[in-house]
């Protein structure tokens, strides 16, 4: 699209960073990156701080990443405490629950360090100690936050697990990381109903011997079993404790936290961020990339099961003393007007959100949105996905009433934080562009032989210099980590997206690259989807793949094989939509499933996913070369068969 909204004087006038500043900041930050992010270094408080800025290699065979190595500081400080001179009583978190009807809290800065403490004593006489891991699997709710910086507080490394994955995905995630603790909830709520936390908890570590401890928040007040010795009662337990809990010094290189998310192959992946390096990239993004000031209030709608939940709900900004919301329900309950009705509420001036409950809110119409005051909006943020150009306008024009600036921020669990952003006052804006690389990120995009490419372009996307945000390692897999991350392209960072550059210089993401398919902003390994379809005894075979979907973004596609003897029928396919969304959760529903008699694969065996993808997107006028096929009829029976499946719209 070739329309461009410029940046406003009175936005410009009031922003961050100065427009005209900004080239050449953004010139020394790739020049100097050393004097840039020492500088950067000092938004953050250090018990003693770095001379050692930066030694990090990208290359496969002398790959090293390291920032602030010889400094020390603590994440939970940095988030709390050193704000308390000045802000004890300023709110940090504002809590919406998932009924309008219940109260909404305040938790200051005050509070939260006493939440804190106390749980991290609790912690610590559990017998958690600096170094272990331990799994949180929570509902929004403020005690998530608690747990986390707890975590951080005494330099245990913590692994949230969304609470909208099964028994299975969890266990998984339990064992891998060998957590020996779990903190949850006797139940989530969401959009009315409750979701069955502890419940899940005790499926997934049941015969799970390395599970020592449980600890368990009473939030609903639901009936759960207890299993004594294990289980531990938050309320009984974490009150007693002092509010005083000296935080752990850590090397900047020590892990912050683990996060699991999915590849293109294999099981999720532990994605591990260290603490120095993260805190300054959360910080120094969350300020830039929303032009955050001083005594705003924050609101990012993500779980904090994600990326974006640690970054920019808690760590970012928290560092920057501002007051963040956490929000427990759906942009749907009770109806399509809560994000509006909260943001008036609390006066919300920064919101944050995913491409896909834009367009699902898009659906219902205008009235939901303008009957509430929105004045207080002052920065629109996306996400998680490429948003499409209707779904931005309506943004901009219906929700931010042509004021406020979208930031479409790219970025990756793997990053840290935003890698490529308008910065609101800087960045002229181009509907479905994330603009333009962040301060100190050096964008390449590459073709398939890893040949630079410059000017206007498409082709793989790749970050040539190292960040301090970066993640260090798949814990427990360094070798899968740099196999993954640097060995397509050496010397480079590869991202598994694809994107374009325009003669302007702005990016556009077309996608990934690689067999991860993006639903609602959630990333699915292809491999993962199939290998829990293969489990139901009627699968032979299977094969998935993401299509475009009105609201999604992207849907789950299955090709499936059915066994000797055994029928693909409706039943069939209800009962492993089912089995797949018990298995891994229920973010992970198919949407569609094809009965096949076969796949395309070549001689040696191989599928041709790129033939499935273009069936199931019904672009079949464009297959490309299908010569290397083992049997090409195949494919007219896929094509015939969707043609059936969907109508033959
Ligand atoms: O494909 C890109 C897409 O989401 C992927 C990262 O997913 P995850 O690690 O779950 O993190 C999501 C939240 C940071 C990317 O590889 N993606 C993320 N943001 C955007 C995006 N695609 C297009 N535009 C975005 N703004």
């Amino acid at each position: 699209m070739a329309e461009i909204f410029p940046v406003s004087d009175e936005m410009q006038k009031n922003a961050n960073i100065n427009k005209a500043d900004y080239e050449d900041l953004y010139e020394k930050s790739i020049k100097h990156p050393e004097e840039f992010w020492r500088r950067q270094a000092k938004r953050i408080d250090w018990v003693s701080f770095p001379k050692k800025i930066k030694d990090t290699r990208f290359k496969k065979d002398e790959y090293v990443i390291k920032w602030y190595e010889d400094g020390i500081l603590n994440a939970s400080y940095n988030c709390i405490d050193r704000h308390l001179p000045e802000r004890a009583n300023q709110t940090a978190f504002i809590f919406e629950p998932d009924d309008p009807k219940s109260e909404s809290k305040h938790i200051t800065y005050g509070e939260l360090k006493d939440e804190v403490c106390r749980l991290a004593n609790a912690l610590k006489k559990q017998g958690v100690k600096k170094g272990d891991c331990v799994t949180i699997y929570m509902p929004m709710i403020p005690e998530a936050a608690y747990a986390m910086l707890a975590c951080a507080r005494i330099g245990a490394i913590h692994s949230v697990v969304f609470g909208g994955f099964s028994p299975n995905a969890l266990k998984d995630r339990i064992v891998d990381c060998e957590s020996k603790f779990v903190i949850t909830a006797d139940e989530g709520r969401r959009g009315g109903k409750t979701v069955p936390l502890k419940a899940n908890v005790d499926k997934a570590v049941d015969g799970l011997d390395i599970v020592q401890k449980v600890i368990v928040f009473k939030n609903t007040g639901g009936d759960v079993e207890w299993h004594d010795g294990r289980d531990i009662s938050w309320g009984e337990t974490v009150l007693l404790q002092s509010n005083e809990c000296k935080p752990e010094p850590m090397s900047a290189e020590d892990p912050l936290f683990i996060l699991y998310t999915s590849g293109s192959t294999g099981k999720p992946k532990g994605i591990l961020h260290t603490t120095g390096g993260y805190m300054v990239y959360a910080s120094l993004t969350h300020e830039l990339s929303f032009d955050y000031k001083d005594g705003e209030v924050y609101w990012c709608t993500a779980d904090v099961g994600w990326i974006t939940g640690h970054s920019y709900i808690v760590y970012g900004p928290l560092a920057n003393a501002a007051t963040s919301l956490i929000f427990e329900g759906v942009p749907s309950y009770p109806d399509y007007g809560r994000f509006w009705e909260i943001t008036e509420k609390h006066q919300v001036n920064i919101f944050y959100t995913a491409p896909t409950a834009i367009r699902a809110l898009l659906k219902e119409g205008d009235d939901y949105v303008t009957k509430h005051d929105r004045s207080s909006l002052r920065i629109l943020g996306t996400v998680g996905e490429p948003i499409n150009h209707e779904a931005w306008l309506w943004y901009y024009n219906v929700v931010g009433e042509k004021r406020c600036p979208i930031v479409d921020t790219w970025w990756q669990t793997e990053t840290g934080g935003h890698m490529i952003t308008p910065l609101p006052g800087v960045t002229d804006l181009k509907p479905g562009s994330a603009a333009m690389p962040f301060l100190g990120i050096k964008v390449e995009i590459v073709d398939h032989e890893g040949n630079v490419l410059e000017g206007e372009c498409e082709g793989n996307l790749c970050i040539a210099y190292s960040w301090p945000g970066q993640m260090r390692s798949i814990y427990g897999d360094h070798d899968r980590y740099l196999e993954t991350y640097f060995s397509q392209f050496d010397g480079k960072y590869f991202t598994g997206d694809g994107a374009k550059r325009d003669k302007d210089g702005y990016i556009w993401i077309t996608g990934r690259v690689d067999d991860v398919i993006n639903v609602s902003g959630h990333r699915f390994g292809t491999a993962e989807i199939e290998t829990s379809i293969n489990e139901h005894d009627a699968v032979a075979e299977s094969a998935v793949v993401g299509y475009p979907h009105d609201i999604k973004g992207q849907g789950i596609y299955a090709y499936i094989i059915a066994k000797e003897g055994k029928v693909i029928d409706d039943v069939i396919k209800k009962e492993i939509v089912q089995f797949v969304r018990s298995d891994i959760g229920p973010i992970a529903t198919i949407d569609i499933i094809q009965a096949a008699s076969g796949l395309p694969k070549t001689r040696s065996g191989k599928i041709m996913r790129r033939i499935l993808r273009k069936i199931a997107a019904d672009d079949v006028d464009n297959l490309g070369d299908t010569s290397t096929l083992a049997e090409p009829a195949v494919v007219d029976e896929l094509i015939a068969n969707h043609k059936k499946i969907t109508g033959d719209k």
